[in-house]
């Protein structure tokens, strides 16, 4: 008997950067995203004589995944598993692949092994094995902040159905994982603490955008806390600069769209791409300037997804 899951990644416009030095892999700073449709995790867990992992279609030993299995079997018998698991877009390049694969793992798992977890409870554990991924179980907006650190739907994809032009510009592997990346802030980043602390009063103005359907707001909400997360990046020792040179044309071209009136804004993750994301009626013009950008090598158009569900066999 095997279970299938399917999960989206998610984009978040106020970001998490950073860990609370507490077990359970706690944020420091709440965040509230987008989940989107079209980019797609699926994963498939069935019984096995050992563990067996299989990303995109080669055997791995990720050890995010491994330690994802040890955290779960820490509360529950789980018997040994072969998980496999396919992305339909690159893998690690930004595009929030963690965030969906460990929403849609976890879902599966869930499943197969009876473990009869609540949605709440799923978005928990989602959480401890990457902190993205606890937003990725539900569609539309959600969001992940204190006191309790369990994932929330925030509002339904179809109340505010948003577009995301996203712009890919560089599609290699990244070089830093983000619980590295994000150590390294911690421990480096003279606007580590200002960041933190920051990122409350972002939070609760962008639950209130988001209610009010208030894009403008959201916008410069959305892009501040990208910039202040790669201030802080790129302030780090080692320095982190995810940037390519188009992404910041990029950058300055939805910066230009939008001063001239077109309902745009952008998001980058730990990674080169760029998100735009934007009101329905401006897509074709975002996504026709995006891909003229030099340096720019392809396009995406998305909306707002489903969060993770099982697959009926
Ligand atoms: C820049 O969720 O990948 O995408 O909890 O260490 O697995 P871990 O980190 P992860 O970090 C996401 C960082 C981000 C911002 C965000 O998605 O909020």
């Amino acid at each position: 008997m095997s279970i299938t899951a399917v999960a989206h990644p998610n984009i978040a416009l106020i970001k998490y950067w950073g860990k609370q030095a507490l077990p359970g892999n706690i944020p420091a700073t709440p965040s509230v995203s987008i989940t989107l449709d079209s980019l797609t995790s699926t994963t498939t867990v069935r019984p096995s004589e050992t563990d067996q992992i299989h990303l995109n279609g080669e055997a791995t030993a990720d050890a995010k995944i491994s330690a994802c299995l040890e955290m779960l079997r820490a509360d529950f018998s789980i018997e040994p598993v072969a998980i496999e698991s396919e992305n339909n877009f690159p893998t690690a390049a930004g595009l929030a692949s963690s965030a969906s694969g460990f929403a849609a793992l976890i879902t599966a798992l869930a499943e197969f092994s009876d473990l009869g977890l609540t949605t709440e409870e799923r978005t928990v554990y989602a959480r401890k094995a990457s902190g993205s991924a606890a937003r990725s179980i539900f569609g539309g907006f959600a969001s992940l902040g204190g006191p309790d650190w369990v994932g929330k739907p925030v509002l339904d994809r179809n109340d505010w159905p948003l577009k995301v032009v996203i712009a890919i510009t560089d599609e290699n592997r990244k070089s830093v994982s983000s619980s590295l990346g994000m150590k390294t802030s911690e421990e480096t980043s003279p606007y580590y603490d200002a960041w933190v602390s920051s990122t409350a009063d972002d939070y609760r103005a962008a639950l209130e955008a988001i209610a009010a359907r208030d894009f403008e707001r959201l916008a410069v909400l959305s892009e501040s806390s990208c910039l202040k997360m790669h201030g802080v990046m790129q302030s780090s020792l080692p320095a982190m600069i995810y940037w390519r040179p188009a992404t910041l044309s990029c950058i300055h071209a939805v910066r230009e769209l939008r001063s001239n009136g077109t309902p745009v804004f952008f998001t980058i993750d730990a990674g080169p791409q760029v998100k735009a994301v934007c009101l329905p009626e401006a897509v074709d013009k975002v996504a026709g300037e995006l891909a003229a950008i030099p340096g720019v090598i392809a396009t995406h158009t998305v909306g707002l997804g489903e969060g993770a569900r099982l697959l009926e066999p």
